[in-house]
Parts: structure tokens; sequence; C-alpha cells
């Protein structure tokens, strides 16, 4: 895992917008407007009120997260800093680098969380105990 990775690190990725009468479109394209190679992609749906998702971070994987329909909010953890990032436009995308911990809250009737991946599905990628992250984040603060 990036252990020295920050919350800094991560960033709003504005996509392009194509515009049209009958409706817009926003193209995510490799080595175009993402800082990784997507292998993956997967989305979130008929999430409840009040539910919470994510709570955990990723060793390797990278991410960028999309509102593809309504909003929600992404807080993001390095250990040391915290962010709250609202996500409510299609055409922005959050980027989060790994070793960063985390949560999907206030998610809005009908939101879509659309994340695109650049691993595919691994479950020893991730961490989901919050002291196990603090752990991995504080041992590397060590070595230095
Ligand atoms: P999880 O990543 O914990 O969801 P979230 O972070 O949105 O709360 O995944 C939920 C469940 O879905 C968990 O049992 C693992 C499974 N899953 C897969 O099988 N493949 C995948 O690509 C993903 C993202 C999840």
């Amino acid at each position: 895992m990036n252990t020295n990775s920050s919350i800094y690190d991560c960033c709003i990725i504005e996509l392009n917008k194509i515009h049209n009468r009958s409706g817009n479109i926003t193209i995510v394209e490799n080595k175009v407007n993402i800082p990784f190679d997507v292998k993956r992609l997967y989305y979130l749906y008929d999430v409840p009120g009040g539910a919470q998702r994510g709570g955990h971070a990723h060793q390797e994987l990278h991410q960028m997260i999309v509102a593809a329909s309504g909003c929600f909010d992404v807080v993001l953890d390095d250990g040391k800093n915290k962010k709250v990032v609202e996500l409510n436009r299609p055409y922005y995308g959050l980027y989060i680098v790994p070793g960063i911990w985390r949560e999907i809250i206030n998610f809005s009737s009908g939101a879509i969380c659309l994340v695109l991946a650049s691993h595919k599905y691994d479950k020893n990628d991730y961490i989901r105990e919050y002291n196990r992250f603090l752990n991995f984040k504080n041992e590397n603060i060590s070595q230095i």
C-alpha cells in the first residue's frame, strides 16, 4: 500500500460534457482523462436513505467515483486529515489514490454511484478495520 498517500492526492477531475438539446454525454477513456487504466466498473444504486457505503481503504486500487445520478458525499481520511467531497454532477469524477479510508454518505433518492477501478476485484486488497488502517499508515511513518 502507498502508506504515504494523503487526502490531498485525491482530486476532482472535470470530465468533458458534450451538450445536446436531447441530452448530454460524458466520455471516460483510458490514457485520456483518467489517471489509471480502468479494468472494472461497478455502481451502487437503490441505496436506502441514511445508509452508508464504503468504510474501508484499498492497498493498491485506484478509483474514480462519479455521481452518475443524484448526489452523495464522500468522506476521505488518510489517518491524519479528513475532507468531505460532495459529488452532485455526472461530469465530475473524484479520483481516490490507494491508502485512503473512504465512507460514502448522504445518498439522495435515486442516486447512482459509479466507480471506475484500476484492478479486478480482490478481497485481499481491502482494509476493513479502521485501526488496522491506522496501523498501516503509522508503520510507514516510523520507517521514515
Ligand atoms: P464493497 O466494496 O464492500 O461495497 P461498498 O464499499 O460499496 O460498501 O462490496 C460489497 C459486496 O460486493 C462485498 O460482498 C464484495 C462484493 N463485490 C464483489 O464481489 N465484486 C466487486 O467488484 C465489488 C466492488 C464488490
